[in-house]
Formats: structure tokens, C-alpha cells, sequence
């Protein structure tokens, strides 16, 4: 049994939780910088540090108030990420470790996401396959017990949440673009458009979304279009190569569980898609714990401690860090 603080700061999200035994949030705090990157139409790494500066010492208090029971470790995200924005959460948790002389747990940001889904209601079972759908990863990843990562498929060029803000910022829509294009999708025809399904063939293994980007900026400037037909058109194309692609990988394995996880499981067409057009039991984290928070790197640094995966204070963030095991 164990009662771990994590600790989220690789981006714009500053995320502070405190689970228990990997699967239940005792306090949960994230302050978000979306209205101070807004402006820019996307993230500003030395303004995330500050911000994250400015509120860190706030949220870690009040959750450790609010949950009000002894902690035994203390993680954070080790990378990837921005690296001022990831020193800031993990020399917080470092300094806490010291000084409480408690185990540190670094979390691979990645590992976070996929921990996540141990948050919801029924916890996935190994072996599973993992979607990985955020703002910097698309990838198909086989877990054949906790911590052993084989990744199957991932991205020749942009992630599928990167293009959703990119043909936001396209459109003029507001960032982040994944929340806005599925606003303005609602009120489209998402055939309207016949965008590309890159990588589709069953020869073909990983994502490609930037050639999608480019069609769609391409029926922009062949005359006037419909927002909302071009927002329901793009988001049909990216969400259906992510079923194609993960059917046919489930298929190549013969792996029956699939967990997916990253801000873009947050999408609904994504998560409905996923309950209707596949045959095999789908795990998503509840909604809440989609996009960037402290609770699923406290999930996963759960599991790192109890199979002896912790840290020393000679860690070090790292912002490319791959996800090994
Ligand atoms: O996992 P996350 O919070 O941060 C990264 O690790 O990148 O994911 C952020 C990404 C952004 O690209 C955002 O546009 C996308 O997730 N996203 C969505 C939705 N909500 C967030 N994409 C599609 N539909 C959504 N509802
Ligand atoms: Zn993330």
C-alpha cells in the first residue's frame, strides 16, 4: 500500500495528486496556462516555466492539506517535455524527497498517460496493446507486464494532437485545437471533405498526419468553405486512421485489451468509435485524467516503486527522453 504526491510540469499544465495504491485520487490539482498561451496560438516555453514557478508551491500545499495523510514517495515527470518547465516539478519533488527522506520516483510522461487509465473504474489486465494519442505522440505500444514497453507504431512526422492544433490555428479556431475542432465538428458534415487516410494500407506500419494538415489547407484555398464541414471533415479522417491503424496492429498480435490514453482519448467521436468498431475490451481513463495531471504520474510511479524503479538526487530531467522497459 502506498500514498505517492506526483507531480506534472513538462508543458502548460501544472499538475499536483495525490493517489493511493495507484488507483485512487485522494486530491487532484491542475492549474492550466491555456488563456496565457492562447494568445500566441501555442505554448511559450519560458512563460510555462514561470507560470509553473508561480503556482507550484500553492497546489502542492493544498493538496497535501486537502488529502491530510503521510505521503510515501514523492514523482514527477522526468521528460519529455520542455526542459524549464520540467526542472521546475521535478526539483519541487526532488527538494520534497530530501527533505521528508522518502523515496523519489521520476515517470516517463508517456508512462504517465498509459498509467492513467488504472485510474478509472476497471483496471487493464497485461498483456494489452496501448494507443498513445496526445499533443506530441501517436503510438501502438504492446505492454507485456507492467513497465516492458515494445513500441509497434508511432509517427513519421506530426502527432495526432499536434494536427488537430495546427488545422485549428487553420481555421482560426482557438488553442488548444483539439477541444475547438471538436466543438465546431458538431455542427458539420464530415463528409463534406474527402481528406487522405495516410498510412492505411496493412503493409504500412505507423501514423503520418502532417500530408492530412496539408490537404486540408489545400481545400481552404480552393474557394470558399464551410468551418464546420471542413472541422467535422478533418477530424473524421484523423480519428478513422487511428481505428484502421490500431484493428490492424490487434490483429497482427492477436492482443484482445486495448488501453488508450493521451488528450486526444478525450475526443468523443474517438472514444465512441473505439466502443463500436472494435472487437476487443477497451480501457480509457476517465475523462478528467485525459490531459496532462499529477494523478497518473502518481499511477504509474505507484507501480515503479513497488518493482524497485525509483530515483536518486542525482536524476535529471530530460527532454527527450525515450520510453524504455
Ligand atoms: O496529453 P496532452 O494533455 O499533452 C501532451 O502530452 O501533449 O494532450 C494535449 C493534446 C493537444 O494536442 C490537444 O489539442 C489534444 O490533446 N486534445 C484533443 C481533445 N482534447 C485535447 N484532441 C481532440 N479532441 C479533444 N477533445
Ligand atoms: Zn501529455
Amino acid at each position: 500500500m502506498s500514498i505517492i504526491l506526483g507531480i506534472e510540469s513538462s508543458c502548460d499544465e501544472t499538475g499536483i495528486a495525490i493517489v493511493k495504491d495507484g488507483r485512487q485520487v485522494l486530491a487532484n490539482e491542475v492549474a492550466s496556462q491555456i488563456d496565457i498561451h492562447k494568445v500566441f496560438g501555442g505554448v511559450v516555453p519560458e512563460i510555462a516555466s514561470r507560470e509553473h514557478t508561480k503556482v507550484i508551491y500553492q497546489l502542492v500545499d493544498k493538496v497535501i492539506t486537502e488529502a491530510d495523510v503521510e505521503i510515501d514517495a514523492i514523482a514527477a515527470t522526468q521528460g519529455p517535455g520542455l526542459m524549464g518547465a520540467l526542472l521546475v516539478g521535478f526539483s519541487f519533488a526532488k527538494a520534497l524527497a530530501y527533505a521528508w527522506k522518502k523515496p523519489f520516483v521520476p515517470v516517463h510522461h508517456i508512462e504517465g498517460h498509459l498509467f492513467s487509465v488504472f485510474l478509472g473504474e476497471e483496471a487493464p489486465t497485461f498483456p494489452f496493446l496501448a494507443l498513445i494519442v496526445s499533443g506530441g505522440h501517436t503510438q501502438l505500444i504492446r505492454c507485456d507486464a507492467p513497465h516492458h514497453y515494445d513500441i509497434l507504431a508511432t509517427t513519421r512526422d506530426d502527432a495526432v494532437g499536434e494536427s488537430f492544433d495546427k488545422v485549428a490555428r487553420l481555421l482560426d479556431l482557438p488553442y488548444p485545437g483539439g477541444p475547438s475542432i471538436q466543438k465546431a465538428a458538431a455542427e458539420g458534415n464530415p463528409e463534406a471533405f474527402d481528406f487522405p487516410r495516410a498510412m492505411r494500407a496493412k503493409n504500412k506500419t505507423g501514423f503520418s498526419y502532417s500530408g492530412l494538415k496539408t490537404a486540408v489547407l489545400y481545400a481552404m484555398q480552393e474557394g470558399e468553405c464551410n468551418p464546420a464541414d471542413v472541422a467535422a471533415s478533418f477530424q473524421a479522417a484523423a480519428i478513422d486512421i487511428l481505428i484502421i491503424k490500431t484493428r490492424q496492429m490487434l490483429a497482427q498480435t492477436g492482443l484482445k485489451h486495448l488501453v488508450v490514453a493521451g488528450g486526444v482519448a478525450a475526443n468523443a467521436l474517438l472514444r465512441e468509435r473505439l466502443q463500436n468498431d472494435l472487437d476487443v475490451k477497451v480501457y480509457l481513463p476517465p475523462f478528467k485524467y485525459c490531459i496532462d495531471n499529477g494523478a497518473m504520474i502518481a499511477a504509474a510511479a505507484d507501480s515503479r516503486l513497488a518493482h524497485g524503479l525509483v530515483g536518486t538526487m542525482s536524476s535529471t530531467p530530460n527532454p527527450g527522453l525515450k520510453l524504455e522497459g
